[in-house]
């Protein structure tokens, strides 16, 4: 795990760009990222850096509501950002009504999941962690894996 501290949004937006040059474009399916974190701890606000830094041009939302968003990129490998939200579901179960599996097996999709904890028994074996929490108004720590 590689820890972070960020004291603003910006701050964030430049640890995003790193993690996303670093990111793994040799899996054989989809690259899986689990972002743990309590409310406000900027789950979220990480997610559209990286839109941001892959170059998505649609506005990035919390996606508490509908639960699962998909964006073009401009990434040369993750041609999709996927942004879901399992804070309302409560079991695996409901994201494999959302295709879950399909988007799995593609190897050009970034999945990026708030609460993965409610959906934890559907993750697939090569999840990476992101763990970020709360420390102070403007200050966020980030553990990414
Ligand atoms: N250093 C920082 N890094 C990231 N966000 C920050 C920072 N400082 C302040 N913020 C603010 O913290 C808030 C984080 O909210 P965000 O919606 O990203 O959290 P979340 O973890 O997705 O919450 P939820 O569980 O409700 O979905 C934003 O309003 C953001 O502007
Ligand atoms: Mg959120």
């Amino acid at each position: 795990m590689n820890k972070f501290t960020s004291r603003s949004p910006e701050e964030t937006q430049g640890i995003a760009r790193e993690w996303v040059k670093s990111l793994d474009t040799s899996s054989e399916g989809a690259q899986v990222i689990g972002l743990y974190g309590n409310l406000g701890s900027g789950k979220t606000t990480f997610t559209q850096a990286v839109a941001k830094e892959m170059g998505v041009e649609d506005i990035v939302n919390s996606p508490t509501y509908v639960i699962e968003k998909i964006y073009e990129t401009k990434h040369p490998h993750f041609i999709r950002l996927i942004h879901i939200d399992a804070y309302r579901l409560e079991k695996g179960r409901d994201l494999q009504d959302l295709n879950f599996e399909e988007l799995v097996n593609n190897k050009h999709n970034l999945i990026m999941i708030e609460w993965p904890e409610n959906v934890k028994e559907i993750l697939p074996q090569n999840t990476k962690r992101i763990e970020l929490s709360f420390v102070d108004e403007n200050i966020r720590e980030i553990k990414v894996q």
